[in-house]
């Protein structure tokens, strides 16, 4: 049966390129995911994130402030798992709904130290096509708008409006058409982000 949030989060894209939605998996799990990312975090296995890849890399002149963590599906927890498979019923469904061809989800855990923050920017790399839809789950328990770290999403006109990374909440949009930027966090700040891909992995 498919799930009839993916509906939901298809048509929120078709009409405004970008789509929210809370509660998308039981809190146990979200408590568990988040548990998995303090526990590698603290283990000193995340890395400083990068802005793009070789040429493009010289290229963006982004600022974040954010570690990452590449996970992989094979060896992935039970709960990660779960993550995994209801992201790739949703990029199933959001491939038939768009009529788009979709390779494969990468994902990475990240953590925003305090007064991490990282600067306005689109997902796609200038000179790439390949990420097609950003996916976020954040995993922010009791995040007050104090906290910080919102994500701002820029509208075409230059006005904006900002989503509070809370617990449960994903955000899923066309990673070349939303600018956004994640204003400074003021308390640990942890999601699970990934991007929908065209293309294969290569090393
Ligand atoms: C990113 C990003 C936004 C967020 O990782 O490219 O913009 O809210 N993340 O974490
Ligand atoms: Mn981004």
């Amino acid at each position: 049966m498919i799930n009839p949030i993916f509906g939901k989060i298809a048509e929120q894209i078709l009409s405004q390129s970008i789509a929210i939605k809370d509660d998308v998996l039981y809190s146990f799990v979200l408590d568990a995911l988040a548990q998995e990312a303090l526990t590698e975090y603290r283990q000193g296995e995340f890395k400083d994130a990068k802005f793009g890849k070789g040429i493009a890399k010289q290229r963006i002149s982004e600022v974040r402030g954010d570690k990452v963590f590449w996970l992989n599906k094979v060896d992935a927890s039970a709960r990660l798992k779960t993550y995994w498979n209801w992201v790739e019923g949703l990029q199933d469904y959001l491939s038939e709904y768009f009529r788009i061809y979709l390779e494969r989800t990468e994902l990475h855990f990240a953590v925003y130290p305090i007064g991490a923050f990282y600067s306005p920017h689109v997902d796609q790399f200038r000179d790439q096509g390949n990420r097609v839809f950003s996916l976020i789950l954040y995993l922010n328990k009791d995040w007050k708008p104090a906290d910080g770290g919102q994500l701002r999403v820029y509208n075409d006109d230059g006005t904006f409006y900002d989503i509070q990374p809370i617990h449960g909440r994903v955000v899923c949009f066309r990673s070349d058409q939303i600018l956004h930027e994640v204003l400074e966090a003021n308390k640990p700040r942890i999601s699970l982000t990934g991007w929908m891909r065209r293309d294969a992995f290569t090393l």
